[in-house]
């Protein structure tokens, strides 16, 4: 098994505790999700991963919610949480793109927060949302930034990494969690684009200074306080 696998069984209980507290979604996400959760919607998580914000997609008003995640054993924790606390969450562990759910079954396709990173196929990755989607149903994406690769994580000061451009397909991550993991780069005009090709119509487009995620006891790092985009998030409608 490997440590990604182990960890999910590790953090079961733990994470069972913060499904419990319901506080995973970001305040900007809540607001950007109301109006769509408002209609009761059908989603589906694209790379679901320990399933919270699938509880808290049900708590904010989601009908139902299927998560879709390579790891077995991701789908099969975030099952069990799920049924622990009696949520409409059904986990499926497939291959994001090339999904194995009928087109059209979803109102809302939601994603993010550490995924984009794993997908080499864009075009791929935005047919696949757009074949899963309802005509009228929406795509929300909360990510990290695409400068985000390039920012060190000093403290004095952010510099920019050497070996790393906006522009590169993909690098090597070396800071936790990924360690030596091979993640893939999307410029913003690229994610838009693709996804605009696919026929979905682009609605919002934010960008944020605070990254959607900082590893616990890491000293104050310079490219976090403010004044660098580090998240962004998207609304997006199949037309
Ligand atoms: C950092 S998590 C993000 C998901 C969720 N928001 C979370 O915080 O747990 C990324 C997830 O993507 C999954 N993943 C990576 N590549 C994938 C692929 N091609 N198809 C399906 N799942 C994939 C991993 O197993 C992992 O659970």
């Amino acid at each position: 098994m490997g440590t990604a696998s182990q960890k999910h069984i590790n953090e079961y209980d733990e994470l069972l505790a913060e499904a419990r507290a319901g506080t995973i979604l970001f305040e900007r996400e809540r607001e950007l999700l109301a109006p769509l959760l408002a209609t009761s919607p059908e989603v589906v998580h694209l790379q679901s991963g320990h399933g919270l914000d699938d509880v808290a997609l049900i708590d904010a008003g989601a009908r139902s919610v299927v998560g879709v995640d390579y790891s077995e054993v991701a789908a099969t924790m975030a099952q069990r949480r799920a049924n622990d606390l009696a949520k409409a969450c059904r986990y499926l562990a497939a291959e994001v793109p090339g999904v194995p759910l009928r087109d059209s079954c979803a109102d809302l396709v939601y994603t993010g927060k550490g995924a984009l990173i794993w997908m080499r196929d864009l075009s791929a990755w935005a047919r696949d949302i757009a074949r899963l989607l309802r005509p009228g149903g929406h795509l929300f994406v909360y990510e990290a930034h695409p400068m985000v690769p390039l920012w060190t994580w000093d403290e004095d000061e952010t510099r920019i990494h050497p070996d790393r451009g906006y522009f590169g397909r993909t690098h090597i991550n070396d800071t936790f969690p990924a360690n030596g993991a091979r993640e893939w780069q999307w410029t913003l005009g690229e994610i838009v684009t693709t996804l605009a090709s696919a026929g979905l119509e682009v609605l919002v487009l934010e960008e944020y200074a605070e990254p959607f995620w900082r590893p616990a006891d890491l000293p104050p790092v310079a490219a976090w306080q403010g004044r660098l985009p580090n998240a962004f998030a998207l609304t997006a409608r199949l037309k």
